[in-house]
């Protein structure tokens, strides 16, 4: 059935302007004043709202065993989340254990998404083993599957962590195929040392976690991972840089010619290291890596966006119980921060903090909030007809209500998951609905999501 949305205020990246949409297909099929609607149409007014293209939160994990326990959220519980919150498509960290098979870990990761996402979806394919074997699967889950980036780990060593010979064979082999290798960026040994020192001492609460990962931690593993790209001439992507020096490190490299960009996360944008420090053990709510940081880092990172230094702000989405799983590092328990599961679920709050922090706070322009939050995740891992309003794009389109004020709370928020990181924080505007191509979003009947085909 067709789709009008008639009288918005359409803002993209590059253009702000009042017009109507018309979708058709799944996709958009005009844009302009006044547009006929054919019998059978479905007419959305949206008159003193704004239209913005679907979000796209490009650095999320669902399917995730990690630090001994499971992420919360099923591919259900979080493609609903982001619905909600504006995200129509996500892409999603592939995460297998070294001995894993990769084409196995694609096909159940792939497998999960397909019976239960209503999001689009792709996925970013984490190379924890690098060998000829490894790299003979890795070409085929390009060539065949359509997923067109690699994921590597410069930390959590004995986990998910590579060593440098592999590191290097990673992005030869990214080089040679065209595809993009974004990378977490933390020295791992010197994390490792960091933690056994400060368990050591007996610095055992959620609050040590930074200073076991401090900023120079992260800003030797920019890089590192810089330098592997420089001398191999892949193209990068750093995932969740937390702080000035690690980004003023990327566009160092940058201005001598390195293709690499930069994402954030929103929690290093809304939320700080004092967090950490909340008494209770509360702090182990905000224990993610790299770490939360001071204000002053978070004041950079906004200004390193506005200026478009910093290209993308995804989630990190990585849900773990507070109380079954947050504290299996309980030191009440016998436990330590190291034990902590790592992550802030953040897949539904994303947009709307943006927006709050972003825009509403005069802190970012219309059009870099769109640029972040969905087209340059779109330009930078080539999905294809994704993020931005115009003819021949998918119909995924965010009707959104700028003067909406409300308050997150776990209490009302659907992903899986006992706690909000955000709890208690004020909203300017949401999301009033979200509509993947052509349809209306419908919560309690919600259509399958779709696997991007990225070549
Ligand atoms: O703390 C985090 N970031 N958890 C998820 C895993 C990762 O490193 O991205
Ligand atoms: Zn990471
Ligand atoms: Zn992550």
């Amino acid at each position: 059935m067709p789709l009008m949305i008639t009288n918005g205020r359409l803002v993209t990246a590059a253009s702000d302007c009042v017009a109507d949409i018309f979708c058709e297909d799944q996709q958009i099929t005009a844009i302009g004043g006044n547009l006929p609607a054919p019998p059978e149409t479905t007419v959305i007014d949206a008159a003193g709202k704004l239209v913005f293209p679907g979000f796209i939160d490009p650095h999320v994990h669902i399917h995730l065993p990690f630090m001994g326990t499971f992420a919360k959220d099923d591919h259900r519980s979080a493609s609903l989340a982001a619905l909600a919150g504006g995200t129509t498509t996500y892409m999603e960290m592939i995460c297998p254990a070294r001995d894993e098979q990769p084409i196995e870990a694609f096909e159940l990761w792939r497998d999960k998404a397909r019976a239960d996402s209503c999001c689009d979806y792709s996925f970013h394919m984490g190379v924890t083993r690098f060998d000829a074997d490894a790299q003979r699967q890795l070409r085929s889950i390009v060539a065949d599957h359509g997923v067109t980036s690699f994921k590597v780990f410069l930390a959590y060593k004995g986990a998910f962590g590579v060593m440098d010979d592999e590191l290097y064979g990673v992005c030869k082999l990214a080089a040679e195929l065209g595809v993009t290798v974004t990378a977490h960026c933390e020295n791992a040994d010197l994390v490792a040392l960091r933690q056994a020192e400060l368990v050591a001492a007996g610095k055992v609460g959620p609050e040590w976690h930074e200073p076991s990962r401090p900023v120079p931690v992260e800003a030797e593993g920019v890089h590192h991972f810089c330098t592997f790209l420089q001398l191999t001439g892949a193209r990068g992507y750093i995932v969740h840089t937390s702080c000035r020096d690690a980004v003023e490190i990327a566009l160092s490299f940058q201005s001598r010619g390195v293709d690499v960009a930069i994402e954030t996360v929103i929690p290093y944008l809304v939320l700080d290291d004092t967090h950490t420090h909340r008494p209770d053990f509360e702090g182990a709510k905000y224990v993610m890596s790299p770490p939360l940081r001071s204000k002053e880092h978070q004041a950079y990172l906004w200004d390193a966006l506005a200026a478009g230094h910093i290209a993308t702000v995804a989630t990190d989405h990585a849900p773990f119980d507070f109380d079954a799983q947050k504290r299996m590092g309980d030191p009440a328990a016998g436990k330590d921060f190291t034990l902590i599961p790592n992550g802030i679920p953040s897949i539904e709050d994303r947009v709307h903090l943006l927006y709050t922090h972003g825009p509403a706070a005069g802190r970012l322009s219309l059009h870099r909030f769109v640029a972040a939050a969905s087209t340059n995740a779109a330009v930078q891992f080539n999905l294809k007809r994704k993020g931005d309003i115009a003819p021949g794009y998918d119909a995924d389109l965010v009707i959104f209500d700028p003067d909406y004020r409300g308050v997150i709370s776990a209490e009302t928020h659907r992903m899986a998951v006992d706690y909000s990181g955000f709890e208690g924080m004020p909203i300017i505007g949401r999301t009033e609905a979200t509509i993947l191509r052509g349809r209306v979003v419908d919560f309690d009947e919600p259509a399958p999501g779709l696997m991007i085909d990225r070549r």
